[in-house]
């Protein structure tokens, strides 16, 4: 299993989608109210890049001459002869059971793994304070500061299983 950074979470809002290219595939990665979901980008019947097409909702009739469109923003129709599939699942509407494009894991995490770990940051603190502390000088008392780190990052996971859930 192999892990990608997107991008920041403020810049993918609700509503919007980003295609990026990973380990030589294009993926569509959508932002259907607030949930992050990814799609190849190719579609199951000709191959056509499915994530450039509109994404729409379902119309139905729930009476006679009526129509109404529901599931707004969870249905992407491809740019070529028009199939539309689930952005939530990859499965096609008119086809669900037998006709998808395949589906990714999207997860909401803070700092990508490397970002926060600096191999040289102990030793850099460790050279500051044998500079202020003698060796016969007692421990001093360290005041310490609560810390958050508020950026958050959209992260795709490329495998065959969806991973254990992770931390945010
Ligand atoms: S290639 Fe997508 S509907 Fe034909």
């Amino acid at each position: 299993m192999s892990r990608h950074v997107v991008c920041r979470v403020d810049e993918l809002p609700p509503g919007q989608h980003r295609i990026i290219s990973v380990r030589g595939r294009t993926i569509g990665v959508f932002n259907v109210n607030g949930e992050y979901h990814a799609l190849l980008n190719r579609c199951p019947h000709r191959a056509a890049p499915l994530c450039q097409g509109v994404v729409t909702g379902l119309i139905t009739s729930p009476a006679q001459y009526q129509r109404e469109l529901t599931r707004d923003g969870e249905i992407v129709r491809c740019p070529w002869h028009g199939w539309e599939f689930d952005i939530t699942d990859g499965r096609s509407v008119f086809n669900p059971h037998r006709v998808r494009t395949r589906t990714y894991e999207v997860f909401v995490e803070t700092a990508p793994p490397g970002e926060d770990e600096d191999p040289d940051a102990d030793a850099a603190g460790a050279q500051l304070v044998q500079a202020t502390i003698g060796p016969d000088d007692p421990d001093p008392t360290l005041e310490t500061y609560p810390v958050e780190v508020e950026q958050q990052f959209v992260v795709l996971y490329l495998g065959q299983s969806k991973p254990a859930a992770r931390p945010e």
